[in-house]
């Protein structure tokens, strides 16, 4: 963790992000926005090699998009990592991945993700998460959704939001040390909506919550719904950073074409936390990649 502390100090320095790019990273973080991310275009990724095909044969000499990705990062939060995310490395590589084709994972590409909250079961799930393209699909066909809580709050009525303030489900955990998506009942008893009910945070994952009743099932349905009605499209293309609130949003990512031979998509993602030494007080550790934690 040293030496990825001495890179990240060189990346503050040496990372050149202009003037209304970095305002309006910190813009964000101070007021967010109704959308619930931030996208920002033409940032410097310098060389960039053929997308690998698999992650033992990444490699890369140019750290520029490293170091452009843990500025914009660290100035959203301390950047973190989870050790059953890539091994709990700081920065994650995705690119398709031919054996993951369609197995709903990052390195898949043959089908959709459907919408989620990143760590949603997770006591520290990240309150950022930061994508940065370094190569369009060959199709341009990648398209990544957001839909946030102040668009849903629009289109659903104030008895629902009150329901999902209050009603508890069963967020199960997806990690195991075999395989990606596995589904495991940690007790994360927890409400969709939280905080503020006037101006709530969000976690959702429907696909990894288990309802208490019929009813409860019925209603996290028409959420879903509601959510993908107001859900963005994005199209990342090279140099495109994407900043998500994720304690605002849920995303989700469509199938998109892969050729295998060195001219996929490649994304570089960060996650940012915002109370990083309260968790450090909390969990009694100073850690930067995090196991699972059920409660603080
Ligand atoms: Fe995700």
């Amino acid at each position: 963790m040293h030496e990825f502390n001495q890179f990240l100090s060189a990346s503050i320095q040496q990372a050149r992000l202009d003037q209304a790019t970095e305002s309006e990273i910190l813009t964000f973080r101070l007021f967010g926005n109704k959308k619930g991310f931030l996208h920002l275009k033409n940032l410097p990724i310098g060389t960039i090699p053929p997308t690998p095909l698999d992650r033992a044969n990444l490699h890369k000499d140019c750290t520029i998009s490293e170091q452009v990705i843990l500025k914009a990062t660290a100035m959203l939060g301390d950047p973190i990592g989870y050790i059953q995310e890539s091994n709990g490395d700081i920065i994650n590589n995705f690119f398709p991945h031919e054996k993951h084709s369609t197995s709903a994972n990052s390195d898949s590409y043959d089908c959709e993700l459907e919408l989620h909250t990143e760590n949603a079961f997770h006591a520290v799930s990240p309150d950022y998460l930061v994508l940065f393209c370094l190569r369009q699909a060959p199709g341009a066909d990648a398209a990544t959704f957001i839909s946030s809580i102040d668009s849903i709050r629009d289109i659903i009525t104030a008895q629902d939001l009150d329901y999902f303030h209050r009603e508890n489900y069963n967020f199960l955990s997806d990690y195991c040390t075999t395989e990606k998506n596995c589904r495991i009942d940690i007790n994360q008893k927890q409400t969709v909506l939280y905080g503020d009910p006037e101006s709530p945070f969000f976690r959702f994952d429907p696909q990894f919550m288990v309802a208490s009743s019929k009813h409860a099932q019925l209603k996290l349905e028409s959420l879903r719904k509601a959510a993908w009605e107001v859900a963005h499209p994005v199209h990342l293309s090279a140099g495109d950073l994407l900043i998500i609130d994720n304690r605002k949003t849920a995303h989700a990512r469509s199938a998109f074409s892969a050729r295998l031979d060195g001219n996929d998509r490649w994304i570089q993602r960060t996650f940012a936390v915002a109370g990083y030494r309260y968790y450090a007080q909390r969990l009694g550790k100073n850690q930067r990649v995090l196991d699972l934690v059920t409660t603080l």
